[in-house]
């Protein structure tokens, strides 16, 4: 039993860290009297346009609303409404990205069809991108889960394959989340990128913010128009296509602006829990997919060797105040399925995964400690 209970994240132990920055930016804030076009947005959206290269930023109301933005436009440049789209998205992800692409008109296409995939199988035993997409206009969802990056070379390469596949003249747009891998070296070759600032990111607000990027200047037009009421920048009430009000919050923008701040001891930290338990990569009784090569610093994902040992592994981790995460329960084809009547083909690897916590609100004692909490339990139900 650990001294203090563990949670796969702790949002309030982070933030109580910089509650003194935090008073005084809210103190200038409020006395700014410019509470929705504030300084902080600017600010952020510069800060991040240094930050990851990306040419135009955007701070948004949430990662969800990021993406319907993300799947607007794609589909606005791939014509949806004429021919099919085909979604590629990984089996395992969070079902934001398949409501948000409904949301953005893709479910009324006639013929639409969805290509769940598992990049952990690798490129060339993953026949539904090398064999079986027949459609011409795709929209690829590449997502960094646990803050592991998809490789490049697995997504250019795909790319690559489906651009050549046959003599039909295709078009992709790549859409990349980024919401688990806030500070890791993830590609950044999506024609759109996604944040997601939920507060138990890793760059978490303190409510609900997103960002969306892209180098693209015509879908960045569209993007920052769909933001503000549809409206082109500087002519007011007469929008030029139907948008909405997607602008982020400042005071999350100026949160965000206080943690970046302190970026570098927040990396520290968590690698330094990370360090604790990479031995377990040599214990023979779980799999950890996060390599040297890998940077992680969100949660730490392991694979047992079945549905039912994760389970129960993760009851008696509970039982020891050991709090761990499942990412994600439902495979996407499921939920396809279900929700958006869509047709969908998948494969799967990733049903044995159990993620434990990485964060500020935790020591590297704490990690330890679940390092030798974990062994005996897998030893006893026999890995
Ligand atoms: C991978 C991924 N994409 C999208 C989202 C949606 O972001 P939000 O909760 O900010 O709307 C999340 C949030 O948890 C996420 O983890």
């Amino acid at each position: 039993m650990v001294k203090n209970p563990i949670k796969i994240a702790d949002p309030k132990a982070e933030n109580k860290l910089l509650l003194k920055d935090f008073k005084f930016s809210v103190e200038n804030f409020i006395n700014s009297d410019n509470y929705v076009n504030h300084d902080y947005i600017k600010k952020l959206e510069e800060t991040w346009a240094a930050f990851t290269g990306l040419k135009h930023v955007c701070f948004v109301s949430n990662g969800t609303v990021a993406l319907q933005l993300a799947y607007n436009v794609a589909l606005r440049r791939l014509h949806a409404n004429h021919e099919p789209v085909a979604l590629l998205i990984p089996e395992n992800t969070y079902h934001a990205d398949l409501s948000a692409i409904t949301w953005a008109g893709y479910a009324k296409g006639i013929n639409n069809k969805i290509y769940a995939y598992d990049y952990k199988l690798g490129y060339e035993t993953n026949n539904i991108l090398y064999n079986e997409v027949s459609e011409t206009k795709i929209i690829f969802n590449v997502t960094h889960l646990y803050g592991i990056p998809i490789p490049e070379h697995f997504i250019t390469k795909t790319k690559n394959n489906l651009l050549k596949s046959d003599f039909k003249k295709r078009s992709i747009v790549i859409v990349e989340d980024c919401s688990h891998a806030h500070y890791s070296k993830v590609p950044l070759v999506g024609d759109i990128c996604v944040w997601s600032c939920y507060p138990t990111k890793v760059l978490g607000a303190l409510g609900n913010a997103g960002i969306i990027a892209t180098n693209d200047d015509e879908l960045a037009f569209y993007i920052k128009m769909l933001i503000n009421q549809g409206e082109a920048p500087g002519i007011r009430y007469n929008p030029m296509v139907y948008g909405t009000n997607a602008r982020g919050d400042a005071l999350q923008a100026m949160f965000i602006l206080e943690k970046l701040k302190h970026k570098d001891r927040v990396i520290q930290h968590r690698r330094s829990i990370v360090e604790q338990y990479e031995s377990l990569s040599y214990s023979n009784k779980v799999t950890t997919l996060v390599n040297n090569d890998t940077t992680c610093y969100y949660v730490y994902p392991i694979t047992v060797s079945s549905n039912k040992i994760r389970d129960q592994v993760k009851s008696e981790l509970a039982k020891q105040q050991i709090e761990t995460g499942i990412y994600y329960p439902v495979k996407m084809s499921n939920i396809a399925n279900k929700l958006a009547n869509l047709p969908s083909s998948g494969s799967f690897q990733g049903d044995n995964l159990l993620c434990l916590p990485v964060h500020l609100g935790m020591t590297t004692e704490d990690a330890c400690q679940i390092r030798h909490a974990l062994l005996p339990i897998l030893d006893r139900l026999g890995r």
